[in-house]
């Protein structure tokens, strides 16, 4: 598969190896993992360096490429928003690119694995209107987080997460 950054994408991946390298023993690596130790999904006591979240968001209400009756393929969403949120927290954000697709890199540092597939979401703040004007103009698509597996980019271990399945839903009290 293609590996296609881009340059202000790569420089921050540079500087969180940086921080790393300089900052970092193992053991405090090992530390930051204390809810992996038991249980099964042996992957996923791995030390990771880095959080990789990618994905492609479609103009549609549940974000997927579904053709309509007359087999036309729904629009990729670009420009559109898509925000980190851990319960009601915003952790950070990452616009899609003309293609719908979005990346967002975290330090495991920040949050660790189990809180983003179990307490974390993606929520895609532009309203769907501003790809189609017949779709709602309010709700949100939201999605969780799945673990797709690990990579490796120079010395750096990669978690690789993306959505679990984009859903429409509409706005929440404390929205
Ligand atoms: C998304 O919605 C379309 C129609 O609106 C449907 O055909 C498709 O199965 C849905 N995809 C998922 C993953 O729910
Ligand atoms: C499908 O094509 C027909 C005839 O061109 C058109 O009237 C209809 O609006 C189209 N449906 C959709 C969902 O685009
Ligand atoms: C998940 O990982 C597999 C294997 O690396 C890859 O082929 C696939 O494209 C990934 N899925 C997504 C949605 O990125």
């Amino acid at each position: 598969m293609a590996f296609t950054v881009k340059p202000s994408t790569l420089i921050s991946l540079l500087v969180v190896a940086i921080a790393l390298l300089a900052s970092a023993a193992p053991s405090a690596h090992a530390q930051q993992f204390p809810g992996l130790g038991g249980g099964g999904g042996g992957i996923l006591r791995n030390i990771f360096n880095l959080f990789r979240i990618r994905g492609t968001i479609f103009c549609s209400l549940n974000g997927t490429m579904a053709s309509d009756i007359n087999g036309t393929a729904t629009p990729p969403f670009g420009n559109a928003l898509v925000q980190l949120r851990c319960g009601t927290n915003v952790i950070t954000a990452s616009a899609t690119d003309p293609s719908g697709l979005f990346s967002i890199l975290m330090n495991p540092l920040q949050v660790i694995m189990s809180t983003l597939l179990n307490n974390c979401n993606l929520m895609v703040v532009t309203p769907l209107t501003s790809c189609n004007a017949q779709l709602p103009s309010i709700g949100r698509l939201f999605s969780p987080l799945q673990f797709n597996g690990s990579s490796l980019l120079g010395f750096l271990n990669i978690a690789n997460l993306i959505p679990g399945g984009f859903s429409f839903q509409l706005p929440q009290p404390r929205e």
